[in-house]
């Protein structure tokens, strides 16, 4: 298959690249050279890649800056996203969008989770523009999948364990105080691009939630990681309310991978399995790479 990858030197991009290739004739763009919310670059791309299939990790991600340029964050996740599924349409191509966790408003009180049909309310900007982005997508017709994830970290780009970790390493004897009443779903972008792929094979069509199986806190995920990498830095817990945030996050934004199971297609594995994964296959470069980012 030929597979158009938008937002390639994202996070997920960057993993998705190095699975989908192994299996399909890849082409990855990002920016400069493809801006989705521009209509003439996508056509210009998409008309000469003849794409049976467009992956988009594209996506403006930044969650709190979202709340005050919410023109540019609407523009990407919203505009692009619907450019996307239209040429997509145009040339008969499947279409595999990410979507969030942040669609909910997360009052569903712990240990309940949700699941793909659960009425969406996004709490912040962010999640407006993404619940969006769906929505365009669902009216651009069928033949898509929008997955929805959550707490994404993986070994390219900026995420929570890598913060964490260059924090730790500044201070080891200085406790982190870390969230622990806010609830998720930790996901290796790694674990999420072999799910694409599964998804790219079998084309299922329509919303699914692809994230890591059971819940943690921030706190947790602090916690467990650290003590994969065999660092002793103590992890005080603290509340949403200690550490205020330009945009609201969901309290419990637990995902259940409902329609994926159904599919028989669920890949996904309990967050604290494939951390284990991530810290071993990579610990040593996140070490170098978090004490170089240290001043
Ligand atoms: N990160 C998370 O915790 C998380 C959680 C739930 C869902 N998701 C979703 O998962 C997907 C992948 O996220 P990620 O963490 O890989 O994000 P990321 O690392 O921020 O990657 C997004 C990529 O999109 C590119 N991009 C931004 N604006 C663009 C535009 N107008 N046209 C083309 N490319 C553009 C970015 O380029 P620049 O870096 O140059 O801006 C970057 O390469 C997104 O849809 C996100 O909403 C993420």
């Amino acid at each position: 298959m030929r597979v158009l990858l938008a937002g390639a030197r994202g996070q997920l991009g960057r993993e998705c690249e190095s699975v989908l290739a192994f299996r399909h004739e890849l082409v990855t763009v990002d920016l400069p050279e493809c801006d989705i919310t521009r209509r003439d670059q996508v056509v210009a791309v998409v008309r000469a890649v003849h794409p049976d299939a467009i992956v988009n990790c594209a996506a403006y991600t930044a969650v709190d800056r979202a709340e005050t340029d919410r023109q540019a964050a609407h523009a990407v996740n919203a505009g692009g996203a619907q450019i996307l599924a239209e040429l997509a349409k145009e040339c008969g191509a499947f279409f595999v969008h990410i979507s969030t966790d942040y669609v909910f408003d997360g009052r569903k009180p712990v240990p309940q989770g949700y699941a793909e049909d659960d009425p969406a309310e996004p709490v912040n900007w962010y999640g407006r523009t993404k619940l969006a982005g769906e929505q365009a997508i669902r009216e651009v017709g069928p033949r898509h999948a929008i997955l929805r994830t959550a707490w994404l970290y993986g070994r390219h780009g900026r995420n929570f364990p890598k913060v964490v970790l260059a924090r730790a390493l500044r201070d080891p004897s200085k406790p982190l105080w870390v969230v622990a009443d806010q609830h998720g779903s930790p996901t290796w972008a790694r674990r999420l691009a072999m799910q694409i792929n599964a998804v790219l094979q079998e084309q299922p069509e329509g919303v699914f939630h692809a994230a890591g199986v059971c819940r943690a806190t921030w706190h947790d995920l602090a916690t467990e990681f650290f003590r994969r990498m065999g660092l002793r830095t103590i992890v005080e817990p603290c509340a949403t309310r200690d550490q205020p945030r330009p945009a609201a996050r969901p309290t419990n934004s637990v995902l259940h991978n409902v329609r994926l199971s159904a599919a028989g297609l669920d890949l996904m594995r309990p967050w604290f399995e494939d951390l284990e994964e991530f810290a071993r296959r990579h610990g040593d470069e996140l070490r170098k790479e978090a004490a170089s980012a240290a001043p």
